[in-house]
């Protein structure tokens, strides 16, 4: 494991460097390694910086993310200064100082009051109603992919990353939210360039993303729709509050980021997993109506969410029996979780009928915890059923077309994702 200078104060080797790119390659491994030296280890996102908490294990992580001493904006917590953990995080993520509130205040970043407020007028569209209603579409959306698959393979290989994981929850997203058709290439180009933090990659995309919502906005206003932008602008809760265009521009941005970039990489890793392991997938074949446990199990297993965003303790609180200072930064890694034996019996095995075992409630923590549990989740479990559900109906000799070793991740702390996935049809 490597080890990180911290701002000048020289190596430590007790510290993470969660841009390591050993750990960046193989996260279970790595965490799970991390899990058993400690309950909490000192780690470093950007291998500079103040050094925060990582939380591992399976118990711990769902302490961290549902107890409400825990708040994610550090502005919650009494006496911390605020203003210079915004300035090291707009400058670690190179977010240009104007645009800071559209990353820094989204519904992420919102506590108690304000949190509920934000999620209460966006949570309608994604409820499980809503969510079944927008299943024929995306069923549609997913056909239409697959007819046109074949026509993009070369020498009977096609890349299922760029041809179906992606396009796929794209898609579905900017018809939910109101985004045209002819905008969607760029807001996948601008979606890397955010979560690759591209050198000046990310302050352009940023700023071309923000300018790109508000103008939709302006289109919304003078043209309404049916979609969700209309309804957000329109929407105020019951004392009648209604949103401001930056929290607007902010709760868009969200959405549309956190609902294509993940999803797709969990088709990705979910499609790669099964066909890495026939006895599952013969089984899923055998049994379609496994589909909802089996994508249950692979957001357990290689889910695309390495770990949360940070939460601040509030007062001094105690985690896995290690004390937390008041102020200090915690960051739940949500893959170490999901394999924490503690938790899970066998965790390394892949298992699309597993069970909660008797007496144990345990589910994955692959959407999060607690009150700031996915809102999209519904929506993510829909489109892989759909998803893997149409693939192996349509393409019966569905196969890798490299050695399993031989396919390519996309290094990046945070995520966990495929680069490309060529497979024979
Ligand atoms: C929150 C994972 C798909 C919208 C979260 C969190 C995780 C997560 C782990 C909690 C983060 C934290 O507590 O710090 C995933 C995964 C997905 C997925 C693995 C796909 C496989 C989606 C989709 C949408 C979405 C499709 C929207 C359409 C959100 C939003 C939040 C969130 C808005 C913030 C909720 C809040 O703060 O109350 N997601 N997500 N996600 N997700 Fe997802």
């Amino acid at each position: 494991m490597g080890t990180t200078a911290d701002d000048g104060a020289g190596p430590d080797p007790g510290m993470v460097n969660l841009m390591d790119p050993d750990l960046m390659a193989d996260p279970f491994g790595g965490y799970g390694r991390l899990r058993e030296r400690a309950p909490l280890l000192r780690g470093t996102f950007f291998g500079r910086g103040a050094p925060m908490w990582l939380a591992t294990r399976y118990e711990d992580v769902k302490m961290v993310l549902g107890d409400h001493r825990f708040v994610n904006n550090p502005a919650n917590v009494p006496g911390l200064d605020v203003q210079n953990i915004r300035e090291r995080e707009v400058e670690a993520r190179g977010v240009p100082a104007d645009l800071a509130e559209y990353v820094l205040d989204g519904i992420l970043d919102a506590d108690g009051a304000d949190h509920i407020r934000l999620r209460r007028l966006v949570s309608r569209a994604f409820t499980a109603r809503r969510v079944s209603e927008l299943r024929p579409r995306v069923e549609q959306i997913t056909e239409d992919l697959l007819d046109r698959l074949p026509a993009t393979a070369e020498d009977g290989v096609a890349e299922l990353i760029e041809h179906f994981a992606y396009p796929l929850p794209i898609t579905v997203i900017c018809e939910l939210v109101g985004i045209p058709e002819e905008d969607r290439p760029r807001w996948r180009a601008w979606g890397k360039a955010l979560v690759t933090l591209e050198a000046g990659g990310m302050g352009a995309a940023l700023r071309e993303m923000v300018a790109h919502i508000h103008e939709l906005i302006g289109r919304r206003r003078a043209a309404p729709t049916g979609d969700l932008l209309t309804g957000l602008i329109r929407a105020h809760d019951e004392d009648g509050d209604r949103l401001g265009d930056t929290e607007m521009v902010t709760l868009v941005l969200a959405l549309v980021l956190a609902g294509h970039e993940t999803t797709a990489h969990l088709i990705g890793n979910g499609t790669a997993a099964l066909l890495t392991h026939p006895d599952q997938l013969a089984l899923l074949r055998s049994d379609p109506a496994l589909m909802p446990r089996a994508v249950h199990e692979l957001m357990r297993w290689c889910g695309p969410v390495q770990a949360t965003r940070m939460r601040y303790a509030a007062e001094d609180v105690m985690v896995g029996g290690m004390p937390v200072g008041k102020g200090e930064a915690v960051m739940a890694v949500l893959v170490s979780a999901n394999h924490d034996p503690r938790a899970f019996d066998d965790p390394e095995r892949l298992d699309i009928t597993r069970e909660p075992e008797a007496g144990r409630k345990e589910t994955h923590v692959g959407f999060g915890h607690g009150l700031h549990y996915c809102l999209g989740a519904a929506l993510a479990r829909q489109e892989a059923e759909v998803a893997f559900g149409a693939l192996l109906r349509r393409f019966p000799d569905l196969s890798l077309a490299v050695a399993p070793e031989g396919l390519e991740r996309e290094l990046m702390p945070g995520s966990w994702r495929l680069a490309r996935l060529p497979v024979k049809l």
